[in-house]
């Protein structure tokens, strides 16, 4: 056993750790505060290969493992949070999936524009009634001859505004329940009938888009249905098993920055005669912090060892979003503590590293979805 990265490894972290320090650190707070979709940098994130990072060259990915995609996650997370699940639900919920269950002709057609960030990819599987609960599909979807028809409502889309292509999931046969739902790749702007609705008004990751998309006799040619009829909600969960490392890696990059800004602030602030990193009240939080960074770093990585070795990763995706992103919300809750009144205010980014903080826990499976998982792997085995 070892924890050393490779060469190609570093050499990636330290190219997404210049970019995401000169690039994107400089203006995040301005995409925070204006909702701004940051296009630009998502668009040299496709020219430096960041959108197809875990992808074969054969697909026009960069051809690394998925310990590099959550390097990559994790870095430009340090930085923006919302490009950083920008970044993870379209590559994770959104060319993973075709990756993992497309046929050939469907990969070939679409993770290459998906890898260069020309498209931008997003994954519709709760609706207004199906959050956690997500068999409990209301979208339905109707075969008329080579095409599905469907029509439903889908909620809290990440990416919805700017994607171009929405893994949509829909019942296809009531009667069987979770064994009744179907997955297919919906081009937005080309296929009639889809179309955005509600934009929501968030607390944090206030540069990314979430949703709701409307499917109105939207039409769907069978040739993007995505996998067998019936397999939707294996497509589904398996996906969400990757996505999981991706947002654990989200956290722990808002959890690394709360760190070092609070590293930083108290070397220089001072309080009865001495800097505040002299006081043992702030070297507790600095140590648990680090601590608890570490732990949720080697979770993470471990997951995506296991996802790059085609284990079984499932209990250990949500063992790291579990653990990274608690411990995400402590970091920052203990990171504006440690800045007093001037972590309250905007001059600062902890405000936002907690704000961003919080919807780690929530998305692509809350923790209790987490805990739920991690205990019934634990209690079958
Ligand atoms: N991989 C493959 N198949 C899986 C699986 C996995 N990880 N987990 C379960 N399955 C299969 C089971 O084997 C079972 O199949 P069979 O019936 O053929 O044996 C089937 O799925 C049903 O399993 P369960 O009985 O365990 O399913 P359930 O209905 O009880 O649900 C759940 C389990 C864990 C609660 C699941 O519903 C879940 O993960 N809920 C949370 C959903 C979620 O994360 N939503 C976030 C959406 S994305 C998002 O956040 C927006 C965004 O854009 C970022």
């Amino acid at each position: 056993m070892h924890f050393d990265l490779t060469d190609e490894q570093r050499a990636l972290r330290d190219m997404v750790r210049d970019f995401a320090r000169n690039e994107l650190k400089p203006i995040a707070a301005e995409i925070d505060e204006h909702h701004k979709f940051p296009t630009d940098i998502v668009k040299k994130m496709g020219e430096l290969g960041l959108m197809g990072v875990a992808f074969p060259d054969e697909y026009g990915g960069a051809g690394m493992d998925y310990v590099s995609y959550s390097i990559a996650i994790e870095e430009l997370s340090w930085a923006c949070a919302s490009t950083g699940v920008i970044c993870s639900a379209h590559s994770s919920l959104a060319t993973d999936p075709i990756y993992k269950w497309g046929n050939e002709e469907q990969k070939k057609k679409y993770i290459p524009k998906m890898a260069s960030g020309e498209w931008i990819g997003c994954f519709a599987l709760s609706e207004p009634q199906a959050g956690s609960d997500a068999s409990q599909q209301a979208t339905v979807a109707v075969q008329k001859g080579d095409k599905w028809i469907l029509n439903g409502t889908k909620n809290f889309i990440t990416n919805g505004r700017e994607a171009e292509i929405a893994i949509v999931f829909a019942q296809t046969d009531k009667e069987k329940r979770h064994k009744g739902i179907t997955a297919f790749i919906v081009e937005k702007n080309n296929f009639p009938g889809i179309s955005v609705g509600k934009v929501e008004d968030k607390l944090g990751i206030r540069g990314s888009s979430t949703t709701q998309l409307i499917l109105e006799d939207c039409e769907i040619p069978d040739a993007n249905r995505l996998g067998d009829v019936g397999v939707g909600f294996r497509v589904a969960m398996s996906t969400l098993d990757g996505g999981r490392i991706g947002i654990a890696s989200q956290a722990l990059g808002i959890a690394a920055r709360a760190l070092d800004e609070s590293v930083a602030y108290s070397k220089e602030r001072h309080a009865f005669g001495k800097p505040i990193a002299d006081l043992q009240a702030i070297q507790w939080k600095i140590a648990d912090m680090a601590t608890e960074i570490d732990a949720a770093r080697l979770l993470t990585w471990r997951a995506a060892w296991m996802k790059d070795g085609k284990m079984n990763f499932s209990r250990q995706a949500a063992m790291a979003k579990l653990f990274a992103s608690e411990a995400a919300m402590r970091a920052t809750t203990q990171g504006i503590q440690i800045h007093g009144g001037y972590g309250y205010c905007r001059d600062y980014p902890m405000e936002r590293l907690f704000r961003d903080a919080k919807i780690t826990e929530i998305y692509e499976g809350t923790s209790e979805i987490q805990r739920l998982v991690i205990a019934s792997s634990v209690i079958r085995e």
